[in-house]
């Protein structure tokens, strides 16, 4: 497949359902993206929500972005910024409990539309590693198993907006990177683009499109599949015309699960990725987020683990 992967879920219904595995396997296997339509979630409740996080940004948080801009002279940059990016967000958690209650400054109908848009989007996370499990020849519920730890997943929520941006050329919407943990579906703006990943050495747009829910898989299946699967690069181009609105929800493994290939997924031999605890592999992640996800592995390689990862990296 050469074109961007656009999965239409409700074919799993009928007779293309093996068409559509394939696909989805595909995807998996050489984007480590795919574009889902027909995912079932009320095309009503994502147009509450964008309505809702767009007047939310004007609101609260549009003028705290052009003062933070201003007051580091963003604007009229001459080189590179390497060390910031050009969005305006913020997050709330929705597992192992909500944190949506203590976040200021929200409505009470915008709490209540993120929540139960959250709540589908969790069930659609679980029916999607369901899928994987499938294409994986594992057994179902694995994947969310192995995610689950002692208190089940953690699923949080960055609601990101990127503002219009005078130097797209010298600073980022969000600097390349893979994301960290399990699987991650974005609600992204239908009109203005930016999200570009890359494949085989090249960016390669992920095309906005109404009422779409954008699905990629971080290190954590990465790790868990042994490579099958791939985490791959991604970054968000600063637009200079519109703000694009980018809600963007993690599954993530509970801080406490051990992550560690399935034991059908190696082949003799080629025991390639480490075992470790989510919440040491983050401690890391916080620190290397934009740089190159195989020192991450290596650091939690045997050979490595009496140094620990700090003196590793
Ligand atoms: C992220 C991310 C993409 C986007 O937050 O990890 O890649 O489109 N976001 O906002
Ligand atoms: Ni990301």
């Amino acid at each position: 497949m050469d074109s961007f992967p656009i999965i239409n879920l409700e074919n799993l219904n009928g007779d293309e359902r093996k068409a559509t595995m394939e696909k989805i396997k595909d995807a998996c296997e050489n984007w480590g993206f795919f574009e889902l339509v027909n995912h079932g979630i009320p095309h009503d409740l994502m147009d509450t929500v964008e309505r809702l996080t767009k007047e939310h940004y004007r609101k609260c948080m549009e003028q705290r972005f052009k003062e933070l801009v201003s007051s580091k002279g963003l604007e009229a940059v001459q080189t590179e910024v390497k060390d910031m990016d050009w969005e305006s967000t913020f997050h709330l958690r929705h597992l192992p409990e909500s944190n949506i209650s203590e976040i200021p400054d929200l409505s009470d109908e915008y709490r209540k539309s993120m929540k139960e848009f959250a709540l589908k989007l969790e069930t659609l996370a679980e029916e999607l590693l369901d899928l994987l499990c499938e294409n994986l020849g594992l057994e179902k519920g694995y994947l969310k198993k192995a995610l689950y730890g002692s208190k089940g997943p953690t699923f949080g929520t960055k609601v990101a907006n990127y503002p219009p941006c005078p130097k797209p050329d010298l600073v980022k919407g969000l600097r390349a990177h893979t994301d960290a943990g399990g699987i991650i579906l974005l609600f992204q703006d239908d009109k203005v683009s930016g999200l570009q990943l890359l494949k085989d050495g090249n960016w390669v747009d992920v095309p906005p499109m109404h009422h779409s829910i954008v699905i990629n898989l971080g290190d954590q299946l990465e790790v868990i599949t042994n490579g099958k699967y791939k985490s791959v690069e991604h970054r968000v181009v600063a637009q200079t015309d519109g703000t694009r609105m980018s809600i963007a929800s993690f599954y993530n493994p509970g801080s406490d699960a051990v992550i560690y290939p399935a034991p059908t997924l190696i082949e003799e031999n080629n025991e390639i990725y480490p075992k470790f605890v989510f919440e040491d592999y983050m401690n890391l992640y916080a620190r290397l987020k934009f740089q190159a996800k195989e020192p991450r592995f290596e650091a939690f390689k045997e050979s490595n683990v009496n140094l620990g990862p700090i003196a590793t990296v």
